[in-house]
C-alpha cells in the first residue's frame, strides 16, 4: 500500500477533505493531536476498526478511544451522560482528557474490545477536529506507532513505523503535550487509569476526589485484574535498555554518572537524558538535555522523541526520575514503562 502524506498547513483543505473520505470509505489515516499522533478509522465501522489492530500489531483485548469534534457527540456513544462528565467536558474539552462511561448500542465491539464501556475524547488540535468533521463520524484512534514502541509525536515518527501500512498521514508538525491523554473512568468512583496533561489536581477542582489506579507507577501484580487493558502490555520500548535513577536531582545524577562509567567500561554505548538542572553533572558524557525538572511538562513533550532518537543508537539510555506530582506523574508513568521498571535507587 502507498502511504500518502499531506502537509496539514499548506495542503489544509485538500488534505483533510481527502483524508475524511478515506476514513468514510474504511481506510486508515494518521493525524496530529495535541498529545501524540493518532491512527484513525471510522469508529462506527467494526471492519475499519479491525484494520487499526492489524496495522499496529495491537493486542485484540486493548480497546480504543473514540475522537469527537463536539461535546454533544457523546450522547450517541454513551448510554447517558453523567453529571460529572458534563462538568469535566465543560472544563477540559477540547483537551487531553479521555472519559470512560457505559457504551451505547451504536458503538461496535471492535472499538471496546468487547467491554461494556467506551472511552471518548475531543482533541485540542485544529487538524484533528477538521478531520473528524470531514469524516462526519467519530474516529477511533490509538497512538500511531507499532504496538510496544514509543508513541509518535511527529509525522516522521509515524512514517518510521507505519509507511506502507496505512493510507494517509496528515503532517501537522510536532505535538505540543507529547504524552497521551489522561484516561479517567466515570464508572464507579472517578479513577485515573492513565495520567496525562490534565492532572489529578485539575480534575479534583472540578468534581472533587479522584482516585489514581495503583498500577500507574508499578507493574501489574500476578493475578491482579487490569483496570485498563493497556496496563498489561509492554509499552514505549525503544531498541535500547532504559534505566531510571531515583532520588533528588543530585542523587539521580550521581547514580547515573556511576552506572554510566560501569556500562561504558563494558563497551556499551550510553546516553543520558539530562535536565537543565543537572546539565553540569554530565560534563564530558553523552548527554541529551530534554527539559526542566521544575516543569515536567517540558520533559513530557520530549520523552518519546528522545527515546526514538537514541533507539538503536545507544545500548543504555539513562534518565532521572522526578516527583510524581502534577504532570510529573504522567512523565514517571511513561518513563517507568519504557524502562520496564528498571530502576536504580542508590
Ligand atoms: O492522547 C491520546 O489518548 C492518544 C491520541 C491519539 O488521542 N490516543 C491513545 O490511544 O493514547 P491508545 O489506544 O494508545 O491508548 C488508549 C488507552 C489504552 O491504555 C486503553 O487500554 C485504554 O485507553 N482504554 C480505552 N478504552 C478503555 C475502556 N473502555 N476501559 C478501560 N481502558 C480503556
Ligand atoms: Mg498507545
Amino acid at each position: 500500500m502507498n502511504t500518502e502524506v499531506f502537509n496539514a498547513k499548506t495542503q489544509k483543505e485538500n488534505g483533510t477533505q481527502y483524508a475524511g473520505r478515506v476514513i468514510r470509505s474504511g481506510g486508515l489515516v494518521a493525524f496530529p493531536t495535541e498529545t501524540v499522533y493518532g491512527l484513525g478509522a471510522n469508529g462506527m465501522d467494526g471492519e475499519a476498526v479491525q484494520r487499526i489492530f492489524d496495522a499496529k500489531g495491537r493486542p485484540s483485548d486493548n480497546p480504543l478511544i473514540l475522537h469527537v469534534a463536539k461535546k454533544s457527540d457523546v450522547k450517541q456513544l454513551w448510554r447517558h451522560v453523567p453529571d460529572e462528565a458534563k462538568k469535566l467536558m465543560d472544563a477540559f474539552w477540547p483537551g487531553p482528557l479521555t472519559l470512560i462511561f457505559v457504551k451505547s448500542d451504536a458503538v461496535p465491539d471492535e472499538v471496546t474490545a468487547g467491554l461494556s464501556t467506551v472511552a471518548v475524547r475531543m482533541p485540542d488540535h485544529k487538524t484533528a477536529l477538521a478531520l473528524i468533521r470531514a469524516a462526519g463520524v467519530p474516529i477511533a484512534a490509538p497512538s500511531a506507532n507499532i504496538s510496544g514502541r514509543p508513541s509518535p509525536t511527529t509525522a516522521e515518527h509515524v512514517l518510521a513505523d507505519m509507511d506502507g501500512r496505512i493510507d494517509v498521514v496528515l503532517d501537522g508538525g510536532p505535538c505540543s503535550v507529547g504524552v497521551e491523554s489522561t484516561v479517567l473512568t466515570l464508572v464507579g468512583r472517578p479513577t485515573i487509569l492513565r495520567p496525562g496533561g490534565i492532572t489529578r489536581e485539575m480534575l479534583e477542582q472540578v468534581i472533587g476526589e479522584v482516585d489514581v489506579s495503583p498500577a500507574v507507577l508499578r507493574p501489574l501484580r500476578e493475578g491482579e485484574v487490569a483496570a485498563s487493558p493497556g496496563m498489561k502490555h509492554r509499552h514505549y520500548a525503544p531498541d535500547a535498555r532504559v534505566v531510571v535513577a531515583k532520588g533528588s536531582a543530585r542523587k539521580a545524577a550521581s547514580i547515573i554518572c556511576r552506572e554510566y562509567e560501569i556500562e561504558e567500561a563494558m563497551g556499551n554505548r550510553c546516553i543520558v537524558l539530562g535536565t537543565e538542572q543537572t546539565r553540569a553533572c554530565y560534563h564530558g558524557m553523552n548527554c541529551d538535555i530534554i527539559g526542566d525538572r521544575d516543569d515536567p511538562r517540558t520533559l513530557c513533550a520530549e520523552l518519546f522523541a528522545a527515546l526514538r532518537r537514541w533507539s538503536g543508537k545507544a545500548d543504555v539510555i539513562f534518565a532521572e526520575s522526578v516527583d510524581a506530582e502534577e504532570q510529573g506523574l504522567a512523565y514517571m508513568n511513561r518513563l517507568l514503562r519504557a524502562a520496564g521498571f528498571d530502576v536504580i535507587d542508590s
